[in-house]
């Protein structure tokens, strides 16, 4: 079983602040870390000069496996950061774009079909954040496998992990089975941990988890997740599935809430 050691894992340290300059005077600081997917031995990656590098990128990564380079987004001026004009009003920034959604979920995708080849694989997904990464990353998966969901809900409507409740539980039996648990995002690991609890016992073979997005800063739980998409900094993020008071999840991309929507302004 590979897995990936934290520092290789693409890391968004820095995003644009809109509210800073406006976009021609605004000097690119984005920073970040992005293994080129499965090049476990690359460098932290300045974006500045990204439309220069493009060229040595490519040719750098040819050897690897995953998907060819992807340069379109880096024609993009900066202030593509900005989110979408339907977004605009609530949404501050965009944090991870959907090309680098799309480009890392085929890689996690491919990952996971190598170390999970010939096996007997129960996809378990948790209710309902993963919906549009499950989706994505499912149809990357050549391999046989079944999909189960878990309902896990918190009492509180808005942000944070309170109390939470079951509202769905598992039917397929993954007794002796190879299991990949599948969250949104691993934040305290309180829900991750319940849902641990509640699977070991039933003796899987082997069991895993995969999320896409990782939030060390908040973490309460000793846990730590076998496969994941980016490591983010303490920011509440919405977007490609998850939400604020169960809105924004049709968001193609991870974004970071506008504070007064945040704080129901
Ligand atoms: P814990 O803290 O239990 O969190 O690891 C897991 C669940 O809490 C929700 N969560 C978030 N949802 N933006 C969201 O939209 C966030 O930044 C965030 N942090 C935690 C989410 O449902 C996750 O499964």
């Amino acid at each position: 079983m590979h897995r990936d050691p934290p520092s290789a894992r693409p890391q968004v340290t820095e995003y644009y602040k809109l509210s800073e300059k406006p976009p021609s005077l605004r000097k690119r600081r984005t920073l970040i870390f992005e293994p080129a997917i499965l090049n476990l031995n690359s460098s932290p990656v300045d974006e500045t000069h990204l439309n220069k590098q493009a060229g040595s990128r490519r040719r750098g990564s040819a050897a690897l496996p995953g998907p060819p380079f992807d340069k379109t987004h880096l024609k993009k001026p900066a202030h593509s950061q900005r989110p979408p004009p339907p977004w605009r009003e609530e949404i501050r920034s965009v944090l991870i774009s959907r090309a680098r959604l799309a480009r890392r979920v085929h890689a996690l995708a491919r990952q996971i079909e190598k170390d999970f080849a010939g096996g007997d694989l129960v996809i378990v997904a948790l209710l309902n954040g993963t919906v549009v990464f499950l989706a994505d990353l499912l149809r990357g998966l050549s391999l046989p496998l079944r999909l189960d969901f878990i309902g896990v809900s918190s009492y509180r409507d808005g942000a944070g992990s309170g109390g939470l409740i079951f509202t769905k539980e598992l039917r397929l039996d993954v007794s002796g089975r190879d299991v990949l648990l599948v969250d949104d995002i691993l934040d305290t690991g309180r829900t991750l941990s319940r849902v641990l609890a509640k699977l070991r016992p039933l003796q899987p073979r082997r069991l895993k988890i995969c999320v896409l997005l990782d939030k060390p800063a908040r973490r309460l739980e000793k846990i730590a997740a076998d496969y994941v998409g980016f490591t983010i900094p303490d920011e509440f993020v919405v977007g490609y599935g998850l939400d604020y008071g169960e809105k924004y999840r049709n968001l193609p991309f991870v974004g970071l809430l506008h504070p007064r929507i945040a704080q129901g302004g």
